[in-house]
């Protein structure tokens, strides 16, 4: 498996892309503004993606992490993370956000594990900017919760 750029006028892995995000627009303005990393098997075929925004300062952020359903829980997920931490520590980056809704307990566990911590918290952010409600694990997803990684040398987290 290789993890390498979308190409200029490569057609994004859409699937992908709205597996993690419901809202096309939001997931379409992400892409325009920010930088696109597939997960490429060895016989070509996408099996994740990550996208990355700059977010202002000295900081990154995760918009979108996806892997395909078939190939989940085998340790891609991590390696797409581990990459945009790379890319965002090389560029210069000083932090790497991203955010997640209270009932995506196992991406949560998934961040955490990856060395992010829970910063703050958006009190309603899916019920303002999502039409349909979204359940998950049985649970309501109305917060998005914030998570942060230091990326400089002193990094105590
Ligand atoms: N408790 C503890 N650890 C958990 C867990 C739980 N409930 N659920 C997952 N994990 C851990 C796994 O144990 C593993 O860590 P480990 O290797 O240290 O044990 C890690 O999280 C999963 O790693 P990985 O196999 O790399 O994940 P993945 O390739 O399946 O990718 C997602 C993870 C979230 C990207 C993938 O499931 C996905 O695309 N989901 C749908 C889209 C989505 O929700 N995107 C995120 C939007 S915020």
């Amino acid at each position: 498996m290789e993890i390498r750029r979308l190409k200029q006028g490569e057609q994004p892995p859409w699937d992908l892309l709205l597996l993690a995000d419901p809202s096309q627009d939001m997931a379409s303005q992400y892409l325009e503004e920010g930088l696109c990393y597939v997960a490429e098997s060895d016989a070509s075929e996408t099996l994740g993606v990550i996208v990355l925004l700059p977010a202002g300062g000295h900081s990154i952020e995760i918009k979108n992490l996806a892997v395909a359903e078939p190939a989940q829980g085998k340790g891609i997920g991590k390696s797409l993370i581990a990459h945009g931490i790379q890319l965002a520590r090389k560029t210069g980056y000083k932090t790497i956000e991203i955010g997640t809704g209270n009932s995506s307990i196992n991406q949560l566990a998934l961040y955490q594990k990856a060395g992010f911590r829970i910063t703050s918290i958006i009190q309603d952010f899916f019920l303002s900017n999502y039409p349909e409600p979204i359940y998950e694990n049985g649970i309501h997803c109305r917060d998005m919760i914030r998570l942060t990684m230091c990326l400089s040398n002193d990094n105590k987290g």
